[in-house]
């Protein structure tokens, strides 16, 4: 009788080595944080996360919302530099998270124990876009080493350590890359074709998530892309608008584009990166599915912007204080998924928050926010296979 190529016994063993791998890595990630100590949560981006350090910055009042009718719904009792009606994603993240509100990074003397927001309005991932008038990504993550130093210096640097590899680093740009970065500038159009310039965004993106990772960052949200040609603003620019109206397409494709990259990149980023675990999701779809059924979730016009001039209040004069000083205001800001030509309202901000926090794969995932916050451990490929020739690629840059 021929022998069985595997005895059992030997089959036992490299199950039960598997299965010693499998607990290992599991508690090794599990562990970083002792109980009742809360994950800090750091921001990067632009406007859809700027909790006000745009208020700080020398820049043009389209990239401010520090003045009225921002912030109306009185949830902080007036504007605060926050592009929406109230609150935006990432207050809703804080509070889910069990977090006080986190500070604009250039707020004088803001704590930053709990976490630091670094986002800027109109910031891109290239440092060309809105060159001078924002608080570039490049910029953001300088200024997170210097968050990192303060922190050091109040709790020491194991501490310090623990806190950084616990947090969640929230990221949410790129259109303004796509917008006036590419679509509004002339001279990026001859340079690059569209996937061309697609690549080079996201090639940026990932490099910045990797220093972060460098940095011992492990646990990452992304915001991905709108439907950015179905944004008031780009309906009104939209070149063939009077060919029926509609969304200007160029322009949302450009944010499909995006999105299918990030996603790929991401996928490719947790077989590589150790530890690296995130959570996305397709706003593209999500956001498209409430501009043409508003009344679905509660709204009840998602074309039209609350705060502007012109069609679809698609003028970003929101507030009076730009070169247009009138504009038009609607009752109930409430009803509208669109705040301002650009920004959607604090409702949407608190639904997608929402599907983040406790949403499933396949529309949300590997992790949601509340598995990434509240330590719920799913092995990766990277956890469990080491690299045969036992490189380490943990500062894989
Ligand atoms: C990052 O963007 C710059 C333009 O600002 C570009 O020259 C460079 O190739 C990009 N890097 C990557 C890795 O794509
Ligand atoms: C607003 O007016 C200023 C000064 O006249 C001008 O430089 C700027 O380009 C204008 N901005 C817009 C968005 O039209």
């Amino acid at each position: 009788m021929a022998r069985p190529f595997i005895s059992s016994t030997s089959f036992t063993i490299c199950i039960s080595s598997l299965l010693l791998i499998l607990f290992i890595s599991s508690t090794a990630y599990g562990s970083e944080l002792e109980k009742g100590k809360k994950r800090a949560l750091f921001v990067f981006g632009d406007s859809t996360v700027d909790l006000g350090n745009n208020n700080y910055i020398e820049t043009i009042p389209e990239n401010r919302a520090d003045y009225e009718p921002y912030g109306q719904n009185g949830f902080f009792g007036g504007p605060t530099g926050r592009f929406s009606d109230g609150r935006v994603i990432v207050d809703f993240i804080a509070e889910y998270a069990q977090l006080p509100v986190i500070p604009p990074f250039l707020k004088p003397s803001a704590d930053y124990s709990n976490g630091v927001n670094f986002a800027s309005g109109g910031a891109g991932i290239l440092p060309e876009t809105n060159h001078g008038l924002v608080i570039d990504l490049q910029t953001q993550l300088k200024s997170f080493e210097e968050v990192e130093k303060t922190l050091a210096e109040k709790f020491g640097k194991d501490e310090t350590e623990e806190l950084i590899s616990a947090a969640v680093y929230f990221i949410s740009t790129g259109s303004n890359d796509y917008m006036g970065g590419y679509l509004g500038n002339p001279t990026m159009q001859q340079l690059y074709q569209p996937q061309e310039f697609v690549g080079m965004v996201i090639g940026n993106l990932t490099q910045a998530i990797q220093v972060l990772y460098g940095k011992g960052a492990r646990n990452f949200g992304f915001l991905s892309l709108s439907p950015l040609g179905c944004l008031p603003a780009l309906r009104a620019a939209n070149p063939r608008a009077n060919e029926g109206g509609g969304c200007f397409d160029e322009a949302s494709a450009l944010a499909m584009a995006h999105n299918n990259a990030l996603k790929t990149v991401l996928t490719n980023l947790e077989y590589i990166l150790k530890g690296f675990k995130y959570c996305n999701s397709n706003f593209y779809d999500w956001l498209l599915d409430r501009i043409e059924n508003p009344s679905k979730y509660g709204f009840k016009d998602g074309v039209n912007a609350c705060c502007g001039t012109g069609p679809y209040n698609g003028i970003l004069t929101c507030g009076g204080t730009k070169n247009i000083t009138t504009y038009e205001l609607c009752e109930r800001g409430e009803d509208y998924v669109w705040w301002d030509s650009f920004h959607p309202t604090e409702g949407i901000h608190k639904q997608f928050a929402e599907a983040l926090w406790s949403g499933t794969p396949p529309s949300v995932g590997p992790y949601s926010l509340q598995d990434l916050f509240f330590s719920q451990e799913k092995l990766t490929i990277a956890d469990v296979v080491d690299d045969p020739e036992g490189r380490d690629f943990s500062h894989f840059q």
